[in-house]
């Protein structure tokens, strides 16, 4: 009897030994299995950046070259924002907002009438913008994002252009618009102001301010077909 109770004794711990085992097991594969995706979403994001991820991004995105990129951007309303944070995430460039020292009204009325002033009056603001001239120097591609403002730059983005040297550079620009689809005299302005840049002004994209919002994929779509 003994030896029988001891032999079920034997076999029940067997068994219980086998199925931690299995379990084990089990566990090691979901983790394996949920790490994947993730490094898979950063890697098709661009925005991995140690050396490895970069290789393996190399053949899915079309830089063609190795060169620093800069998205820099104005917004008053935010879509610009929303933009050039994909454009951003996208490319895997640095991302620098311009800014007026003294900051734009809430009001819209107030803001456009100030912006047309400076616009028919010629005045430069002064701008926030983290940003130096050696920085700048390291910087081969330049996206310059901004919102069409009286069929125009915004004065702020003029005095970025005037601050900064800019030959040698390819400059990519994105918009937004409430009706001035093609951009109006901005795109013009900005190839007039990037003294020496090579201003690619028939790929710039351009987005009307109300669909910025659900424009994630397609400006994430315009910088995969771009060839920068
Ligand atoms: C002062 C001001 C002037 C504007 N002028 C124009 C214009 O001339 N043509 C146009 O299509 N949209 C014009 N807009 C609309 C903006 O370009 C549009 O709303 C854009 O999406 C705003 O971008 P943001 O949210 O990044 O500021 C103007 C907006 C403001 C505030």
């Amino acid at each position: 009897m003994k030896k029988i109770v001891s032999l079920i004794l034997t076999a029940v711990l067997l068994l219980t030994l086998a199925a931690c085992g299995t379990a084990q097991n089990d566990e090691q594969s979901t983790s394996t299995n949920t790490k994947a995706p993730e490094s898979t979403a950063s890697t098709a994001n661009g925005t991995g950046t140690d050396p490895e991820n970069t290789a393996e991004t190399g053949s899915e995105q079309t830089v063609s070259g190795d060169g620093k990129i800069l998205v820099v951007y104005f917004s008053w309303s935010g879509n610009l924002d929303k933009m050039a944070h994909w454009v951003a995430d996208e490319t895997g460039g640095d991302l620098v907002r311009v800014t007026a020292k003294e900051a734009y009204p809430e009001n819209y009325n107030d803001t456009a009438d100030r912006a047309k002033k400076e616009k028919d009056d010629g005045l430069y603001p002064e701008i926030n913008v983290d940003l130096t001239k050696e920085q700048m120097a390291q910087y081969d591609t330049v996206f310059f994002g901004f919102p069409v403002w009286w069929y125009d730059l915004p004065m702020s983005m003029w005095t970025f252009l005037e601050s900064y040297d800019f030959s040698g550079k390819t400059v990519i620009p994105f918009f937004s618009h409430e009706g001035s689809s093609n951009g109006a005299g901005a795109l013009p302005r900005v190839t007039e102001l990037a003294k020496g840049a090579n201003v690619r002004t028939d790929d710039a994209l351009s987005i009307r301010g109300g669909s910025v919002a659900s424009s994630e994929r397609t400006v994430r779509d315009w910088v995969k077909g771009l060839n920068y």
